[in-house]
């Protein structure tokens, strides 16, 4: 009877969505752990093996390995879990699935909260900016760094100082020191979470001569004698901070006469992408745009983008896109 097959069709789509929640912290908890790497080595790994060589409680190991079972990223085989179908799709999103869970899993479990007008006011979310640092090294290596490169291999002129807007974990000035020897790096970075840790890792690194970095309001900057020896500015996964329009206009304008000698703007960011069904929304879509709704923030589509340089006083000289994280860009101005 066809009431009873779309009903167990329903049933069977509830536990997996219920299923699927878990699941995604336990992507997220696999990939920090090591555990997916050291399914995408070896082929397999054994919990309670797993457990005991990396000092972790086994029953929860155990628990994570079946929240990854029940939505087939792994298979069962006796002892052990090998990949499941899903294992390669989900092991090239990883970091997305980390972003998710562990770095604004307590702004979606407050939704009911953060609905409510009369709680918007102050600090009324919390995400964790260490775990979302933390994530974004890998989204730009998977994501974003094919074009941020190849816009680097086109610069036409040797910089020598560049500043990173909203520089998260540091990463990109540690490899753009590496890469150009000589230059220097600043990092501008409103989180002091995530300050610390930059600071910490670039010391440990041993770039702390050649990179320095400024607590600060990217969209409210302050002039500083270091900001005008800088010729390059590159700005990954905030650019939409800057919005709405009119704001977005004002801080581009004021970026160019805070950093003078700026020739080259490396901009790169997702964007909202309208118009698709939402039964068919891409992997991330979802949550970037629902997780920024919640902390009002507001999301320009590309065309949004595009409409704004002219009037901020920048060009566009060439614009990469990305469509295999929602729809993203990054657009090289000058
Ligand atoms: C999604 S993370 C991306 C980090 C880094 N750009 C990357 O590509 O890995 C955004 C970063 O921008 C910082 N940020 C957000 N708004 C900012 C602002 N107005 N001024 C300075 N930093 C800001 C956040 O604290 C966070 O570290």
């Amino acid at each position: 009877m066809k009431a009873t097959v779309e009903n167990n069709d329903a049933e069977r789509a509830a536990a997996d969505i219920f299923n699927s929640v878990v699941a995604s912290a336990a992507i997220g908890a696999a990939w920090e752990l090591g555990a997916l790497d050291e399914l995408d080595r070896d082929g397999k790994v054994d919990p309670a093996d797993f457990a005991a060589r990396h000092d972790l409680h086994e029953p929860s190991t155990r628990g994570m390995f079946t929240a990854l079972a029940s939505v087939r990223v792994v298979e069962r085989r006796q002892h052990t879990y090998v990949m499941g179908p899903n294992f390669g799709e989900v092991f090239r999103h990883r970091s997305l699935f980390h972003w998710l869970s562990l770095g604004c899993g307590e702004l979606f479990a407050k939704m009911p909260y953060v609905l409510r007008n009369e709680n918007r006011v102050g600090d009324y979310y919390r995400r964790d900016a260490a775990a979302i640092s933390y994530a974004c090294r890998e989204i730009n290596t998977r994501y974003f760094d094919p074009a941020f490169w190849a816009a680097m291999d086109g610069l036409d002129y040797a910089f020598g100082v560049v500043a990173d807007l909203g520089s998260g974990s540091g990463e990109r000035l540690m490899q753009l020191v590496e890469r150009y020897p000589g230059t220097r790096g600043i990092g501008v970075e409103i989180a002091p979470a995530a300050l610390e840790l930059s600071r910490a890792d670039v010391a440990e690194k041993g770039f702390a001569d050649r990179i320095s970095f400024f607590e600060g309001d990217v969209r409210a900057l302050a002039d500083r004698p270091e900001f005008a020896e800088v010729d390059l500015l590159t700005c990954f996964m905030m650019g939409h901070d800057f919005w709405p329009r009119e704001d977005c206009v004002a801080v581009l304008r004021r970026l160019r006469r805070t950093f003078p000698r700026v020739r080259r703007f490396l901009l790169g960011d997702a964007t909202r992408l309208p118009g698709v069904a939402e039964t068919e929304l891409p992997i991330f879509t979802l949550g970037f745009e629902v997780g920024h709704d919640l902390m009002d923030v507001y999301l320009p589509t590309l065309e949004e983008w595009d409409g704004v340089f002219a009037e901020a006083g920048w060009r566009c000289v060439r614009r990469h896109l990305i469509t295999t994280l929602t729809r993203s860009v990054v657009f090289e101005l000058e």
